[in-house]
């Protein structure tokens, strides 16, 4: 065994590995709600990062490192497993099931072949890296294979899994033709986690349907005598840090900055989304343009910044819904714009956190849409920027972060004329109201931060009966 007490399985590394300018090898931080929220608890645990760094360099091209309190592994991966594994079997097999199908998923034998490959490959990094009785913490549905195909190797280990998107309704998971090696898979952790509770509700119903075991409430017990918990740790992100940069001078003054670039509108309208198919980018610029057809906001006043981070784009529904923006970006404001007053800024690309907290700062309306969405950490992060207690925050109910959140102006996004009057009262809300709201938010945000929530899921799973002495029998 190996050295480390806490190891982390992600499909991602927290960098991804580029080609510099100069043609030279560098890191730069990867896309991400899963990134967001472990980094800091990894950073502060010294803790061994097992992920892959988004290329397809080779085994002998990659060598671990160590970047400000983490021990780095980075894994291959060749071209076929990106196609087959990553971009086939997790993002166009997983993810649109997992999230309502919003978009159709696809189902290929060859897919789930190399998804196997790789979990097993990662199961044997992380048994050869952790130390005897260390923890292994698994993360998100590119990895759901990993908890048993680990337990196998290293029974002596605590294994905890950690689901950041949402998991599917019975009657969606139900097409998947690996349903039951899924849910195996998963049943290898001590500690399953999920973002709420009414989804580990459903994974341990599936459990008894699907796979037959014993279950009690939110415990599944297995016939070698091992009990698998099953529960919700709602994600958070490092609000204190947030904030903290938020107040910052150089944040303070980029704010101004922004809104003078932007022509100082009377409302600025923003949007902040990894491009992707979930998160209703598309509804919520038709619906703000309606609102300016409509006579209701004037490009005068109300400008709408979308910024959209490049993501997957080998994945063909992303690429579609990539051409789909620039196309209704390029007509809204070939249709309403000025000189000098787009109704829409976008763009596409990623943005340090600096500049994050900025454009949250800047912003008076953050509207987040999502069809589907795990959690959704950006509306977190706005909240926890706006210590001014300003701001509005418009929230898809169908966000886990709507449960705790629920100061929003809370959407529909399938019903477009719902979320324009909801876009209309927030722009035209009194700042008594505006106050009250992200106080209360506020109060959540900073009490609930990713510390608290990496802690809660570590306690817990330290806390079952360990496993050690259930399975290795004299
Ligand atoms: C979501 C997923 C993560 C994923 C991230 C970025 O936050 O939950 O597992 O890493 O999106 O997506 P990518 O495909 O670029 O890793």
């Amino acid at each position: 065994s190996g050295s480390a007490d806490l190891v982390i399985v992600a499909n991602r590394l927290p960098v991804d590995r580029v080609t510099l300018p100069d043609g030279s090898q560098g890191w730069r931080p990867s896309p991400g709600g899963l990134v967001t929220a472990i980094e800091p608890i990894l950073r502060a645990n010294e803790g061994t990062w097992i992920g892959w760094p988004g290329g397809t360099e080779t085994e002998d091209e990659l060598e671990p490192f160590e970047d400000d309190g983490m021990d780095l592994v980075p894994m291959a991966m060749t071209a076929t497993e990106v196609e087959y594994h990553y971009e086939g079997f997790s993002n166009a097999t997983l993810w649109p099931l997992y999230h309502d199908v919003v978009a159709k998923p696809e189902f290929h034998r060859e897919w789930w072949d190399s998804y196997k490959a790789v979990n097993q490959r990662f199961a044997e990094k992380a048994a050869e890296e952790a130390a005897e009785g260390a923890t292994v913490w698994v993360h998100d549905y590119q990895m759901q294979l990993v908890p048993a195909m680990l337990r196998k190797l290293r029974p002596d280990l605590r294994i905890g899994f950690f689901l950041h998107i949402p998991f599917p309704p019975t009657e969606l998971f139900q097409q998947l033709p690996w349903r039951r090696q899924i849910l195996e898979g998963l049943l290898g952790a001590d500690l399953v986690g999920f973002q709420l509770s009414g989804a580990a509700q459903n994974f341990v119903r599936l459990v008894r349907q699907r796979v037959g075991h014993k279950t009690h409430r939110d415990l599944v017990y297995l016939p070698d005598g091992r009990t698998v918990r099953a529960a919700a740790f709602p994600i958070s992100i490092d609000s204190a840090g947030f904030e903290e940069l938020a107040r910052s001078e150089p944040v303070s003054e980029r704010a101004v900055e922004i809104r003078e670039a932007l022509g100082n509108p009377r409302k600025v309208f923003l949007g902040v989304d990894r491009l992707d198919y979930t998160k209703g980018i598309y509804a919520r610029l038709r619906a703000f343009a309606e609102l300016i057809e409509d006579g209701e906001l004037d490009v005068e006043d109300a400008v709408f910044v979308q910024v959209a981070t490049p993501s997957r784009e080998q994945v063909e529904q992303y690429r579609i819904l990539r051409d789909d923006i620039d196309r209704l970006v390029g007509r809204i404001n070939g249709d309403l714009g000025k000189i000098g007053q787009p109704a829409i800024a976008y763009f596409h690309s990623s943005y340090p956190r600096e500049e994050m907290a900025a454009l949250y700062r800047a912003a008076d309306i953050m509207v987040v849409t999502p069809f589907r969405d795990g959690m959704n950490l950006v509306a977190k992060e706005y909240v926890a920027c706006r210590f001014d207690n300003g701001g509005a925050l418009v929230l898809s109910e169908f966000a886990g972060a709507a449960e705790e959140l629920r100061q929003a102006w809370q959407i529909n996004p399938y019903d477009i004329n719902g979320m324009k009057a909801a876009l209309l009262d927030a722009y035209q809300a009194e700042d008594r109201d505006l106050t009250r709201r992200m106080k209360a938010m506020r109060k959540q945000v900073m009490e609930h931060d990713v510390a608290a929530w990496a802690d809660k899921f570590l306690e817990e799973l330290g806390a079952l009966q360990s496993s050690h002495s259930k399975s290795v029998r004299p």
